[in-house]
Parts: structure tokens; C-alpha cells; sequence
């Protein structure tokens, strides 16, 4: 079985699409978003909830659950719960969101059937002692330069019958309405254009970088597998927002600001910092109108028998 307590460290300031340097897997220091990772999966725990239901439909009783790139753990422990039978690995290039994961399965009282996994994905799978009956991707493939080659070497970690479910893609996160009264109505359609750049630059910079149509079911079928279902679903966390979803707000927003601050037009980077600015009544520390609502979507493929 996986390494419990194996591990290595990631130095440097960066994020996700971020430009730290010297990172074991791309350019993104993943130990420092450790809280974010962290954070947001738990808000978004109703979402993962309802794609576990689904998953029960197709899966079950599972003997192995791998969650391939699982960060801090959280979606993990929500696989502990929802398959108590299951053995679960969490699987990840960085040591430290590895001990988190582990700490939060003892904390939940899943530490006896929990276990790490540390190293550069896909090739650390090898390490994992029996194949898997549901592995689980969630935006972590997109992290890894030949997806169609990272898909086809978790299929081969499959067993017979087993099943894959690629979290990718699905609608951005939105927080604020079009007019937000300050600034030039669409500031976050803006800000999203300038991450779908980054995100193209991000993966064209990966180690071994294959350009891929995003086309999932195509691509789970030329890994050998039987693509057996689609499906997305919603965060819809309306106004007003509870302390946590608004923080996670905030800290999304700053985190934005450093990142891509510096591609925005000057009237938009002052209203971004507008809204990051506690004493401002505009600001997402105090207006009424903030919301987060996103879509992820999950598909699913069979290891044929
Ligand atoms: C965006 S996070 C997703 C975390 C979690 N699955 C979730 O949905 O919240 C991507 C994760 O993939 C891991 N990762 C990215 N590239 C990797 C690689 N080449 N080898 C191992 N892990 C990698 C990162 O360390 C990070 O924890």
C-alpha cells in the first residue's frame, strides 16, 4: 500500500498559473495554497457531496478510492465518508497539503484506512500496492503536460471494471453581479479572459506540454476506456454570504490581484482594489451583493472487464 508518511517539500512563492520556480511539478508552489485549497474545498463540500451520490450509483462498495492530486485532503475524507468500506489514498507532488490530508483523516477518525501518497504524478502510482475501483481526478490533470498520456497511465491503475471520474472544466466562479456600481460593468468577465491566458501559458510551459482539444469523453475513449456519463454541478451560495463564503471571496479576489493585477486596464485594477479594501463600503469586505455560484463538471469511464 501507499507510503503513509512520505514526502517532499515545494519552495517558493507562487500560485495556481502562478510563476514561482524550482517546484517539483511546474511552476506552481502548491504547499503555500494550502489554506485556499483548503478553504474553498470545504465550501464547495455540497458540490462534492452531490457528485459523490452520483458516483455511488455507478460505483459500489469500493475496495480502493485513489484521489489523484488530492491537495489538503478534503474531497478525500468526503470519499472516506461517503464509502465507508473503502480504502482511500490520497495521491500528490507535494508533501506538505499531503500532511494536511492525513492529519484531517485521523482528525475525522478515517486515519486507519487512509493513507499518502507522495511524487510526481502519474508515474508515483506505480507505488500503489492493488489497482484501484475508483480513481478520482479533480483539476489536477490539467497540471500534467500529456493529459491523454496522464489518462491512459491511471487507467492502467484501474481495475477490471473500475472507474475514473475527471473533475475538468465546467463554468468559472462568479462572485459579483455585472454592475457593481463602481468601475466599468464586466470587471470579472475581463478578469476571466485574463486567466484563460495564463491558463493556456501555464500549460504550454508544463514539462513535455501536448496541445489537446478539451475534449474529455474523447479523450478517456483513446485511453481505453468506455466513457460512461457527464454531469455538472452547481455551487449556488446566494447573497448574503456567510462569513467563510465571503472570506473565501476575498481571498480569492487578492490572490487574483497578485497574479493577474498587472494584465488589467488601469480603471479596472483600481476597481479590484476598490473591492479589496476593507474601509471602502464598496468592497467585498462589505457590500450585500456578493455571491458565489460555479459549476464544475465530472466525467465518468469504466475500465472495461
Ligand atoms: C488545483 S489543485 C487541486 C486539488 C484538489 N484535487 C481539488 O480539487 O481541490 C492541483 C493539485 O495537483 C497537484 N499536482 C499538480 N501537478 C502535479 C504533478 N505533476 N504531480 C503530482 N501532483 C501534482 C498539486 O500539488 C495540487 O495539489
Amino acid at each position: 500500500m501507499a507510503h503513509d508518511h512520505d514526502h517532499h517539500d515545494t519552495h517558493g512563492p507562487a500560485h495556481e498559473q502562478g510563476h514561482g520556480r524550482g517546484h517539483d511539478h511546474g511552476d506552481i508552489d502548491w504547499a503555500e495554497m494550502a489554506p485556499l485549497l483548503e478553504a474553498q474545498a470545504e465550501l464547495y463540500t455540497p458540490l462534492y457531496r452531490q457528485a459523490m451520490s452520483w458516483l455511488a450509483r455507478e460505483v459500489t462498495d469500493p475496495g480502493l478510492v485513489v484521489d489523484v492530486g488530492s491537495g489538503p485532503g478534503v474531497v478525500s475524507c468526503l470519499f472516506a465518508d461517503t464509502f465507508p468500506g473503502a480504502r482511500v489514498v490520497a495521491a500528490d507532488g507535494a508533501g506538505p497539503l499531503l500532511e494536511r490530508a492525513g492529519a484531517r483523516a485521523a482528525r475525522l477518525g478515517f486515519g486507519d484506512r487512509f493513507g499518502t501518497l507522495t511524487g510526481d504524478l502519474p508515474g508515483a502510482l506505480a507505488e500503489l500496492e492493488y489497482p484501484a475501483d475508483l480513481m478520482w481526478a479533480s483539476q489536477s490533470l490539467h497540471h500534467l503536460g500529456d493529459q491523454r498520456a496522464a489518462l491512459a497511465a491511471l487507467g492502467g491503475h484501474l481495475a477490471p471494471g473500475g472507474t475514473l471520474a475527471i473533475l475538468e472544466g465546467g463554468l468559472p466562479a462568479r462572485f459579483l453581479p455585472r454592475d457593481i456600481g463602481i468601475g466599468r460593468p464586466g470587471l470579472q468577465a475581463r478578469i476571466r479572459a485574463v486567466e484563460e491566458d495564463m491558463f493556456a501559458e501555464m500549460r504550454a510551459d508544463l514539462p513535455d506540454s501536448v496541445a489537446e482539444t478539451e475534449d474529455w469523453p474523447a479523450m478517456l475513449t483513446a485511453a481505453g476506456l468506455k466513457h460512461t456519463g457527464t454531469r455538472s454541478f452547481l455551487l449556488d451560495l446566494p447573497a448574503p454570504l456567510s462569513d467563510a463564503a465571503r472570506d473565501y471571496v476575498v481571498t480569492s479576489l487578492s490572490m487574483l490581484r497578485e497574479r493577474i493585477g498587472e494584465s488589467l486596464d488601469a480603471d479596472d485594477l483600481t476597481t479590484l482594489d476598490r473591492l479589496l479594501d476593507p474601509a471602502d463600503e464598496a468592497s467585498v469586505h462589505r457590500r450585500q451583493d456578493v455571491f458565489v455560484l460555479v459549476a464544475h463538471t465530472v466525467y465518468t469511464a469504466l475500465r472495461p472487464v
